[in-house]
């Protein structure tokens, strides 16, 4: 979406544990705007958690149910949406993110990352082995592709999610003005 555009979703990407959905709820509330979280649209719509989906289903099964989410948003109010950390991953969901509203990244660090999660039993990537070799290289993998997306770049690393959500709501304020 243009960066003038008055009206869209705010989507808040980044990696797992950034805060999108703690900032998002926040942000949703100053804004006076309903609050979206992807992910729970993909477990509401599959009836089990995403561990479960990803346990019996697989990967590829959750990414088209992610997919399936972000595009049922073209028929929502302007919210402020958070999205999953791999959203970015497929191309179309990348092109639907910049055309349905301004995109957020919430950068964090892997270390960072893996404190704010603290039980990577819920993150079926993180799960199962080194949560610091997969964090480290999921992130790096990804970082372009956030990039690539982002209409603001907001760093989270050493700030509260209202210190974040503040500086998102000036920052898109001045991107929509
Ligand atoms: C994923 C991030 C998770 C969830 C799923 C896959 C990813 O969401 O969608 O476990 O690929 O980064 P959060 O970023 O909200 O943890």
């Amino acid at each position: 979406m243009s960066a003038a555009s008055h009206q869209g979703h705010i989507f808040l990407v980044g990696f797992m544990g950034a805060g999108k959905s703690t900032v998002g709820r926040l942000l949703s509330a100053e804004l006076d705007v309903p609050f979206v979280d992807v992910d729970d649209r993909v477990v509401a719509h599959a009836g089990k958690p995403i561990r479960d989906i990803f346990a019996q289903d697989g990967e590829d099964a959750f990414r088209d149910a992610e997919s399936r989410a972000l595009e049922s948003l073209s028929h929502d109010a302007p919210s402020v949406v958070a999205c999953g950390g791999g959203i970015v991953l497929r191309p179309e969901n990348r092109s639907l993110l910049k055309e349905l509203g301004d995109v957020v990244y919430l950068e964090v660090t892997a270390g960072e990352a893996l404190a704010r999660i603290g039980d990577l039993e819920t993150r079926p990537l993180l799960a199962g082995g080194s949560g610091v070799i997969a964090a480290t290289s999921l992130l790096s993998a990804r970082e372009a592709l956030y990039r690539s997306v982002a209409d603001l770049t907001v760093d989270t690393v050493g700030r509260t999610p209202a210190q974040i959500a503040d500086q998102v709501r000036h920052e898109i304020e001045g991107l929509r003005a």
